[in-house]
């Protein structure tokens, strides 16, 4: 049997000239975790073109949805940002990673802090129940350069809370805080950097990063998530994994091209 599916595209949403999503068929018997990616791709001239992606639907969704840079000259995403409904998008059958509540200690409040197209598997994880009764608090940053790169917002802040299924939960107990670094918004600066200072801003009162009752959630670039892990480590937080679980995890698949 092959590694892949080979799925439909159902739907593309173009964000900016720099990010599109889109969503494809889902093959019932393909189950993952909210938080996991698996290789998707596109079988050019006989050969397999595929990089890791995370799956930005829900576990419960009967749709595939996955988010996206645009790369001018990346084998890849060259070729993928033009696909169109119709068009066939191979996905691997073995969904993996590490972003998993599992991989840590329980906790009072979870950090999905995410930069650019990192945002993807924290669309998925803020739309499981199971994560909202493990946490009392879910804290989604998502850092950007600009206002237009912050895919999802409208979603996150206007059509999620009123969904029927989760729109409870998430209207209680999810702190959505975008952030942009290259032009004003009503939040700036890097994520680092506002974890580092606690300043949030107005109205916004979160106790200072610790490893007692934070876990953190970490999925971006190389540069952040490097930046990241520092921070963490020297606050006390350890890195979690299925063997033994931490106070933070990190995708390290996710790498841009
Ligand atoms: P900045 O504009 O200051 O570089 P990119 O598109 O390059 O992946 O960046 C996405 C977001 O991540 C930007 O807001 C960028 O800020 C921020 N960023 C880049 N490097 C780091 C880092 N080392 N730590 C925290 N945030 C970072």
């Amino acid at each position: 049997m092959s590694a892949f599916n080979t799925e439909t595209v159902t739907q593309v949403h173009h964000w900016t000239d720099r990010l599109f999503s889109f969503t494809v068929t889902r093959d019932p018997a393909f189950r993952f975790v909210a938080g996991q990616f698996t290789m998707i791709g596109l079988e050019v001239e006989g050969k397999k073109l595929l990089r890791a992606y995370s799956m930005a639907s829900a576990s419960y969704d009967d749709h595939l949805e996955f988010f996206s840079i645009k790369v001018p000259d990346g084998p890849l995403t060259s070729r993928l940002q033009h696909v169109k409904p119709g068009d066939p998008v191979l996905v691997g059958r073995k969904p993996t990673g590490t972003l998993l509540a599992d991989n840590m200690h329980p906790g009072e409040r979870l950090y999905l802090l995410g930069t650019g197209t990192g945002l993807a598997p924290f669309m998925s994880i803020i739309r499981e129940p199971d994560i909202y009764e493990r946490f009392r608090q879910v804290v989604l940053i998502h850092g950007c350069r600009h206002v237009s790169d912050l895919a999802y917002e409208e979603y996150i802040t206007k059509i999620l809370p009123a969904d029927e299924f989760i729109g409870a939960q998430v209207s209680k107990q999810l702190l959505y805080y975008p952030t942009v670094t290259r032009e004003p918004f009503r939040h700036n600066g890097r994520i680092t950097q506002i974890l580092e200072t606690g300043n949030f801003g107005p109205g916004i009162d979160l106790p200072p990063l610790g490893p007692k009752d934070d876990r953190v959630m970490l999925c971006g670039s190389p540069a952040f998530l490097d930046d990241m892990t520092t921070l963490l480590e020297v606050r006390g937080f350890t890195e979690g994994s299925s063997s033994r679980p931490g106070e933070y995890v990190i995708e390290k698949a996710f790498v841009e091209k």
